[in-house]
C-alpha cells in the first residue's frame, strides 16, 4: 500500500507544474532623465456616438439620475479622479457635419447623426453643455471644427462666439447663453481623418484647406494670447502605408513651408487595434490565443510612431510639431443585441494591459508623442466608464489610467532590461513592459507589466542616481485574461496594494501574472 502511495505521489509531482516565477533584473538611473511625458498623453475623447455623450455625461437637468445642470454626477467624480488633462470633442467623423449653431440657445434644433446609428441628435449638449462638463471634471477643451461639411466662416465665428472677450454680436449671443466670460479652447483640430469620413480628400486638397482654417480660425482670448496659446492640430495620417506616410509627407512639406499667416502646432495620428477590418475579435468570452493576438497587434503602435516621427524629423527636426494620435484603443466586434452603428463592447483585464503597452509607447516617444486621446471615454469602444441609466461602471482601462496619474508630465527616466520572450502558438511578445519617471517633487515612479498571462515574474530593480529608502505600489490583475467588470460585480478588476522591497540600493518584488504594477520609491 505504501509503495502504491509514493508512486502516486510521484506521477502528481511529475504532472504538477512548478510555478516558478522567473527572475528579470532591471537597471534604472534615475539622474539620465528624458524628456516630460505631457500630461496630454492622457487624453480622452467623447464623440456624439451612441450613448458616449447621451446617457454617458448627459441626463438633462429633469433626470432622476443624480446630475450638475444636466451633467450626471457619477461619472464627474470618477473623471475627476483620473485627472483628465484634455477631451476631444465633438468627434470624430462626428465634427465634420456637425453645425454648432444648432447647439446653442433655449431652441435646439433636432438633426441627424448619419455616422453613428443613423439617430437623430437632439444638439441638447452643444458647446455650453460641454464646456461645462470639462468645467465640472477639471479637463481642457479640444475642439474639432468642421472642415468637411462646414466652412472656415462658419468655424471662425465659433471660436469668436467661444473665445472673444469684446462686446461683439456673438459674445454677447453668448452672455444672453449664459456665460459671459470667454472660455478656453487649448487645443483645435482642424478636420477629422480628411482622408475618408471628413472628405476623402488628397493631401494637398486638405493642405490647402488646412492653410484658410488656421489663418481663419482664431482664439481671442485674452488669457491664450502669450501664454496657454492654442494649439491647432492638422489631420495626420491613418495607417502606415505609402497613403499614410504621403499624407505625413505632404502635411510636413506644408509646414516647412508656412509664413508668418498660418501655423501648426501639432500633426493627428488615428491607431486602432483592429488585426482584421471588420472588427470581429470578442471583447468577452475570449482566451489566450486572442489575447496574445490583440497585445501583438497593439505593439505595431511604436514602429508607425517611429515611422511617422522620421519622415516628421526631416521637416521639422527641432520637434515643434506634435504628434497627436488622438484616437488610439482596442476596436472589438459589437456586442451582441447593440446597436453595431454604437460601437458597444466590454472592456477587459486585456484592455488594461492593452492601455498600458500604449501609454509606455508614448511615454518613450515623450519627444515627439504630446497628446492622444483613447477613444472613447464612455459607452464607446475602449472606454473608461460604463453607464446603464442610473447604473455606472469602472472598466480596467480606468483602473490603468488612474494609477498612470503620477506620470502626467513626470520626466522619463529610462529603464534596461532583458526579460525575453512569452510566447503562444506562432505570437512571440516581450515578457515585459516598463517605463521609470520622476515627478516634479522628484519622486521615482516605475511601471511595469506583465504580459506573460501564466508565470509570474521576480523582479529585481537596481536603481542609481537615488538613495532609495522604501517602495510601495498597486497591482492591477484577475482571474482571467477576459475578467471584466460589470455592474453587479464591479470589483473584479480592479487595483491591489503590493509589498516591495528596497534593500541596498535594489528594488524587489513579484509580478503576477497578466498584470500592471505602479510603485513609487521613497528616498
Ligand atoms: O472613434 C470612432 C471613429 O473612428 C471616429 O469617429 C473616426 O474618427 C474614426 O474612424
Amino acid at each position: 500500500m505504501r509503495s502504491l502511495l509514493v508512486v502516486f505521489a510521484l506521477i502528481v509531482l511529475v504532472n504538477t507544474p512548478i510555478m516558478t516565477a522567473q527572475k528579470v533584473e532591471l537597471s534604472i538611473d534615475a539622474s539620465k532623465t528624458g524628456a516630460k511625458i505631457d500630461r496630454n498623453i492622457f487624453g480622452q475623447f467623447a464623440e456624439h456616438l451612441g450613448h458616449g455623450i447621451y446617457e454617458g455625461i448627459w441626463v438633462g437637468s429633469d433626470s432622476k439620475i443624480p446630475n450638475t445642470r444636466g451633467i450626471r454626477n457619477d461619472v464627474v467624480g470618477a473623471l475627476k479622479a483620473i485627472k483628465v488633462p484634455n477631451v476631444r470633442w465633438p468627434g470624430g467623423c462626428f465634427a465634420d457635419e456637425y453645425h454648432w449653431r444648432k447647439g446653442i440657445g433655449p431652441q435646439r434644433s433636432v438633426t441627424l447623426n448619419p455616422n453613428w446609428g443613423g439617430v437623430t441628435e437632439a444638439n441638447t449638449f452643444g458647446t455650453h453643455e460641454f464646456m461645462d462638463f470639462i468645467d465640472q471634471i477639471g479637463a481642457e477643451a479640444y475642439v474639432s471644427v468642421n472642415v468637411g461639411s462646414g466652412t472656415p466662416q462658419e468655424a471662425a465665428e465659433w471660436l469668436e462666439y467661444m473665445t472673444a472677450a469684446a462686446s461683439t454680436t456673438l459674445v454677447k449671443e453668448r452672455a444672453a447663453n449664459g456665460h459671459p466670460a470667454p472660455y478656453k479652447v487649448a487645443l483645435l483640430g482642424i478636420g477629422n481623418e480628411s482622408w475618408d469620413c471628413g472628405g476623402n480628400m488628397t493631401p494637398d486638397y486638405y493642405v490647402s484647406q488646412m492653410k484658410i482654417y488656421s489663418r481663419f480660425v482664431r482664439n481671442f482670448n485674452p488669457a491664450q494670447q502669450d501664454k496657454q496659446q492654442m494649439l491647432k492640430i492638422a489631420v495626420g495620417p491613418g495607417g502606415d502605408g505609402p497613403r499614410w506616410t504621403d499624407w505625413t509627407e505632404t502635411v510636413m512639406k506644408a509646414y516647412q513651408q508656412h509664413t508668418w499667416s498660418w501655423d501648426i502646432n501639432g500633426l493627428s495620428m488615428h491607431n486602432y487595434t483592429v488585426p482584421h477590418w471588420p472588427p470581429s475579435y470578442a471583447s468577452v468570452g475570449f482566451g489566450e490565443t486572442e489575447y496574445s493576438q490583440i497585445l501583438k497587434s497593439t505593439l505595431e503602435m511604436d514602429g508607425l510612431i517611429s515611422k511617422h516621427s522620421a519622415i516628421m524629423d526631416k521637416y521639422d527636426p527641432d520637434k515643434k510639431v506634435a504628434l497627436i494620435v488622438d484616437e488610439w484603443g482596442g476596436w472589438y466586434a459589437p456586442l451582441p443585441g447593440s446597436n453595431p452603428g454604437f460601437l458597444v463592447q466590454q472592456n477587459s483585464l486585456r484592455d488594461a494591459i492593452l492601455a498600458a503597452l500604449n501609454l509606455n509607447i508614448f511615454a518613450r516617444h515623450a519627444d515627439r508623442v504630446r497628446g492622444a486621446n483613447i477613444a472613447q471615454m464612455i459607452n464607446v469602444l475602449q472606454a473608461m466608464i460604463i453607464t446603464d441609466k442610473e447604473r455606472m461602471v469602472l472598466t480596467p482601462t480606468y483602473y490603468v489610467f488612474k494609477m498612470y496619474v503620477p506620470f502626467q508630465d513626470a520626466t522619463f527616466v529610462p529603464v534596461n532590461f532583458d526579460a525575453g520572450w512569452y510566447t503562444h502558438g506562432a505570437v512571440a511578445l516581450p515578457r515585459l513592459d516598463a517605463i521609470a519617471a520622476k515627478d516634479a517633487n522628484g519622486k521615482l515612479w516605475l511601471e511595469i507589466t506583465n504580459l506573460d498571462p501564466n508565470e509570474p515574474v521576480e523582479v529585481e530593480a537596481g536603481l542609481a542616481g537615488i538613495t532609495a529608502k522604501s517602495a510601495s505600489g498597486e497591482t492591477l490583475t484577475a482571474p482571467k485574461v477576459d475578467s471584466v467588470n460589470t455592474f453587479d460585480a464591479a470589483n473584479t478588476v480592479i487595483p491591489k496594494p503590493i509589498s516591495a522591497k528596497v534593500q541596498a540600493g535594489k528594488l524587489t518584488l513579484k509580478l503576477e501574472p497578466k498584470s500592471i504594477t505602479v510603485v513609487s520609491v521613497e528616498q
